[in-house]
């Protein structure tokens, strides 16, 4: 088993540059099972969900292949429709497999997804869509089975702005027979990426990125050539070490009007934040100032920030209260910050977070991807030099993160425990 060990105390200067988006790319390797053909996907991330969902793929007689930012995807061999359990189990986004295999083959069968313990993720809003559009859903034994000789265009009105429901629906309604309209759709910067990708593939999408999408179905699409926009989480992290180490960093290759919430909340607690065409300048104030914080589906202020947010309040002159809205059970990384004496208490939704003026190093555990993030800060952060394990979590997220960060002045290396 590997581990990080950091030396903290450093603050961090320099610029790095955000990888493509896992969020972006997951989907649209997803959609390009869509077209009968070769698509290409520049600035993927090599991250180890990619390489999931390419072993996949490759499972069901897709091949991909990958080169320095790359993936091709060659899509005319798929003839698999049961996704392979082990893959699926492992990772939550696998299930948006669904939409592009239903409505390709006209029947797919998967076991009930997996991915991070970060609450149960039902995927209700997924079938609900499938089945509006005229799909037979059988539930048996932890599968799912679906079926629809063609799919028929619907309304379909999502009771949670879902973003994997809606980028299903999306990837589905494309080759339905007739017009869909999703209502309360998601609007993360990574629906209208999908959307973009999908309008390549010769699909007739209106209003991704707004709550209302409209998709006239095609019969056929053909394979297209994306590049997927950069990672706004990874970004935001990166953003986030900055202020908590007491740093100046420059984060290339972002779009910043992914980040507004993330970096309103970093000038309210005292760090400067200075946008850039394309990049996006972080310096450290003084002292760190509380701030209230709610999650919120996009614009709002991301749930996968929200524990990284959370180290940098730790050392907050006074208390913050965090309110996670979007999952249930995303308060892990309270137990791990406690071992570095942070004062925080967690009641229902909310995390009381009342600052200290400096966490301590600890041995931590990665709970989950985005926890994974948060440790990173903190054990940044803190005086002295703490350890982190579990480190297949950050591994699914973050791309080169050891490198990326020790080039802005970071001691931090892998070692084997
Ligand atoms: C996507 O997950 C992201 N993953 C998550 O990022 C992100 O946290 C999440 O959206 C919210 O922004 C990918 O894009 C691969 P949801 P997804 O469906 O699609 C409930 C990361 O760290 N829900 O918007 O699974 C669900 O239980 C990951 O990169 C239903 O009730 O999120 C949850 O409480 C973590 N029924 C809420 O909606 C459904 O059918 C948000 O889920 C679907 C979802």
């Amino acid at each position: 088993m590997k581990k990080l060990i950091i030396e903290g105390g450093v603050p961090l200067k320099g610029i790095v540059s955000a990888s493509g988006a896992k969020n972006a790319v997951l989907p649209v390797i997803a959609a390009a099972l869509l077209s009968n053909g070769v698509s290409y996907i520049d600035d993927t991330p090599w991250l180890a969900d990619v390489r999931t969902m390419c072993r996949t793929l490759e499972q069901m007689g897709v091949r991909s292949d990958y080169q320095k930012g790359l993936l091709a995807l060659d899509s005319a061999g798929l003839c698999e429709t049961c996704a392979p359990e082990e893959f699926v189990r492992r990772m939550r986004a696998s299930f948006l497999l669904m939409g592009p295999i239903l409505s390709r083959m006209g029947q797919v069968k998967m076991s009930l997804p997996g991915g991070c313990a970060i609450g149960s993720r039902p995927i209700d809003l997924h079938l609900k869509g499938f089945e509006a559009m005229g799909a037979e859903i059988v539930l048996g034994n932890g599968y799912i089975d679906a079926r629809a000789k063609r799919l028929k265009g619907a309304r379909i009105y999502l009771d949670f702005p879902s973003v994997g429901a809606t980028e299903n629906i999306m990837m589905a309604a494309s080759l339905a027979e007739g017009n869909t309209i999703i209502e309360n759709a998601a609007e993360e910067p990574e629906i209208v990426d999908l959307a973009i990708f999908l309008g390549a593939m010769g699909a007739k999408i209106k209003g991704a990125g707004t709550k209302i999408i409209r998709i006239e179905g095609v019969t056929s699409l053909s394979p297209a050539r994306h590049s997927v926009i950069p990672d706004r989480v990874e970004a935001g992290t990166f953003m986030m070490a900055a202020a908590a180490t007491g740093g100046s960093v420059i984060i290339d290759n972002v779009i910043e009007e992914h980040l507004k919430s993330v970096s309103a909340k970093l000038q309210e607690t005292g760090s400067s934040v200075t946008e850039n065409y394309g990049s996006i300048k972080v310096t450290a104030g003084g002292h760190i100032s509380a701030s209230d914080v709610k999650t919120m589906p996009y614009p709002g202020f991301p749930t996968d920030m929200q524990a990284q947010i959370m180290v940098h309040l730790a050392q907050a002159d006074g208390c913050s209260v965090i309110t996670e809205t979007i999952f249930e059970n995303r308060f892990m990384h309270v137990g791990e910050l406690r071992k570095m004496g942070a004062d925080i208490k967690i009641e229902g939704h909310s995390a009381v977070v009342n600052g200290v003026p400096r966490l301590r190093a600890a041995k931590l555990r990665a709970t989950d991807l985005r926890a994974g993030g948060a440790m990173i800060i903190a054990a940044l952060a803190a005086e002295g030099v703490s350890e982190i394990t579990h480190l297949q979590h950050l591994e699914r997220g973050y791309e080169n993160i050891c490198q990326k960060l020790a080039s802005l002045g970071a001691s931090i290396k892998v070692v084997e425990e």
